[in-house]
């Protein structure tokens, strides 16, 4: 997931400090989505998962490692907020034998030519909002660490959001479609559309869980809506080096 808030004039969600101070709700929050199981076959559609080497970036509390841990042979998780490693280290008998490390994107801590593939989900659409300007530079430094890391013929991945509460896969911003044209145009990457919706636990946790990363005016059309279930499509963008 990666929020869009701000829309309707409401004030934009601090996701720094959401990651710092919200992590067992994010975690929640994640935990519901992908009810249909759809990101495990289609990253395996993309790289071969059996018995991979797996490095990735901005790992949060650990949900893409704790799906990836019962295929993958070893997988260093990296990420830079300590809150969100502790409740990923918390669920690590989830993660199988998984290693966390507080890393930043742009300085991995794994030797050259390690990794069979390593993915960022969810994680470069943020550095548009928090460097405007210099978003290109940051998100290209980050992928050429993620490919000095992987072994020749590995398997670069990157997700991110296609809508949340959306009738159809599109992306939510002007600024995410310019930089999803961007990883197609200028990097050469294939995108796939997946289907990740969330299914809580109960109608009252959706609203939650939606007004807490995503914003009063989506929490508020789950609330409407009723029901428990909130549709969701996610872009994974795939290269092979
Ligand atoms: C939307 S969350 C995604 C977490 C996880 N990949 C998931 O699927 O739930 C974005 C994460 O990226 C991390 N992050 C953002 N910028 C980062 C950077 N430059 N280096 C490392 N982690 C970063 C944030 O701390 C946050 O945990």
């Amino acid at each position: 997931v990666t929020g869009g808030s701000g829309a309707g004039g409401e004030p934009p969600i601090d996701y720094r400090r959401l990651y710092r101070e919200g992590a067992a709700a994010y975690d929640r929050l994640v935990s519901a989505e992908d009810a249909d199981g759809s990101l495990l076959p289609a990253l395996a559609a993309v790289a071969e998962l059996a018995g991979a080497r797996v490095l990735e970036v901005g790992a949060g509390t650990g949900r893409l490692t704790r799906l990836l841990a019962p295929v993958a042979g070893r997988i260093v998780a990296t990420e830079r907020s300590w809150p969100m490693l502790d409740v990923a280290r918390g669920r690590l008998p989830e993660a199988g034998g998984a290693r966390f490390c507080c890393a930043e994107a742009g300085a991995l801590p794994v030797r050259g030519d390690w990794a069979d593939l390593a993915l960022a989900g969810w994680v470069f659409g943020h550095f548009l909002e928090w460097m405007p300007d210099g978003w290109r530079g940051s998100v290209a430094a980050a992928l050429a660490e993620m490919r000095r890391a992987l072994r020749p013929g590995g398997t670069l991945v990157v997700l991110e959001t296609l809508g949340t509460g959306a009738g159809a896969p599109a992306p939510p911003t002007p600024d995410l479609a310019e930089y999803y044209a961007w990883l197609e145009d200028e990097h050469g990457f294939a995108r796939r559309e997946v289907r990740t919706d969330f299914e809580f636990r109960s109608h009252e946790e959706a609203v939650e869980l939606v007004r807490f990363f995503f914003g009063a005016e989506l929490g508020e059309a789950v609330r409407r809506g009723g029901g428990r279930r909130v549709p969701e499509y996610t872009g994974l963008w795939s290269l092979r080096t």
